[in-house]
């Protein structure tokens, strides 16, 4: 069964990551080790879900996969990625629609042109309205979607996304899984998706990585061939999902 429609994915998006370690050192206390001989591939094209308990090292991951801190062993190949980290980091200074367009002004456009390009998708994202609102002034979910618009104007083919619909009420939460599902058909981007939620990795993954408790380790990887659109509460996706819930058992994790 085919998980991605006949679209051409864009050329060397690629993501091979081989054997990471990374431990980490500070004066003050015993070093921790974070992740332990992490392997994984992403075709182009490709959502790889990455699933594991708290602290098992999977924002380590993602912030190792996008160059933003080096691994002690093991290597990194892919194209260039834009990390949606899993705190929004919006500026306080910037409206909420700045915010959005803040990857089309480091692009170099200007800035009524970048809040222009950003409108569209600020709207698609339910935020219509709130374009002059300060960070402080939205809530959490909003602000969680604005970071998210902020990730996807970025144009990178690989895109790292640390829990992203983590703040959102149960509704919105299924609104942006449905609506980030469509627009990865429609314009296809390689992502690695972390999520703490087992039933969304299976409704959005070609495959789901469960790592271990720390340090992270791959227990088990699964495919997820199940066809497109994919609901929470299929009969095959519950199923995957007690699979990958019992990987996670394993793996010490309760959720
Ligand atoms: N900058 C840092 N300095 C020292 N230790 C760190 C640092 N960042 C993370 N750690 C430690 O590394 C381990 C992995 O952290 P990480 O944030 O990668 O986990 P996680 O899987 O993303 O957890 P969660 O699901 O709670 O977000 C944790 O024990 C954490 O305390
Ligand atoms: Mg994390």
């Amino acid at each position: 069964m085919p998980v991605r429609p006949a679209a051409s994915p864009p050329a060397g998006a690629e993501l091979r990551v081989e054997d990471l370690g990374l431990t980490y050192r500070s004066e003050r206390g015993e070093p921790v080790r974070a992740l332990d001989g992490v392997s994984l591939r992403a075709r182009p094209g490709e959502l790889v879900a990455v699933v594991g308990p708290s602290g098992c090292g999977k924002t380590t991951l993602l912030e190792v996969v996008c160059g933003l801190r080096d691994a002690d062993r093991g290597t990194v190949a892919g194209p260039p990625a834009a990390l949606m980290p899993q705190r929004d980091l919006l500026l306080p200074w910037l409206d909420a629609l700045e915010n959005a367009a803040l990857s089309l002004r480091v692009a170099g456009q200007r800035r009524g042109a970048a809040r222009e390009g950003a409108r569209e998708l600020f709207c698609e994202l339910g935020l219509d309205g709130f374009e002059h609102a300060r960070p402080e002034e939205l809530s959490g979910g909003m602000r969680q979607r604005v970071a998210f618009a902020r990730t996807l104007l970025s144009g990178k083919q690989l895109l790292c996304l640390d829990e992203p619909f983590a703040g959102l009420d149960a509704i919105t939460r299924s609104e942006m899984q449905q609506w980030l599902a469509r627009s990865l058909q429609a314009e296809p981007r390689t992502v690695l998706l972390v999520t703490h939620d087992v039933e969304e990795a299976i409704v959005l993954g070609d495959r789901v990585i469960v790592l271990s408790r720390r340090p992270g380790r791959v227990l088990a990887e699964l495919e997820v061939a199940l066809p497109r659109p994919r609901r929470a509460g299929h009969a095959a996706v519950a199923e995957l999902r007690a699979r990958a819930l019992a990987e996670l058992a394993g793996a010490g994790a309760g959720s």
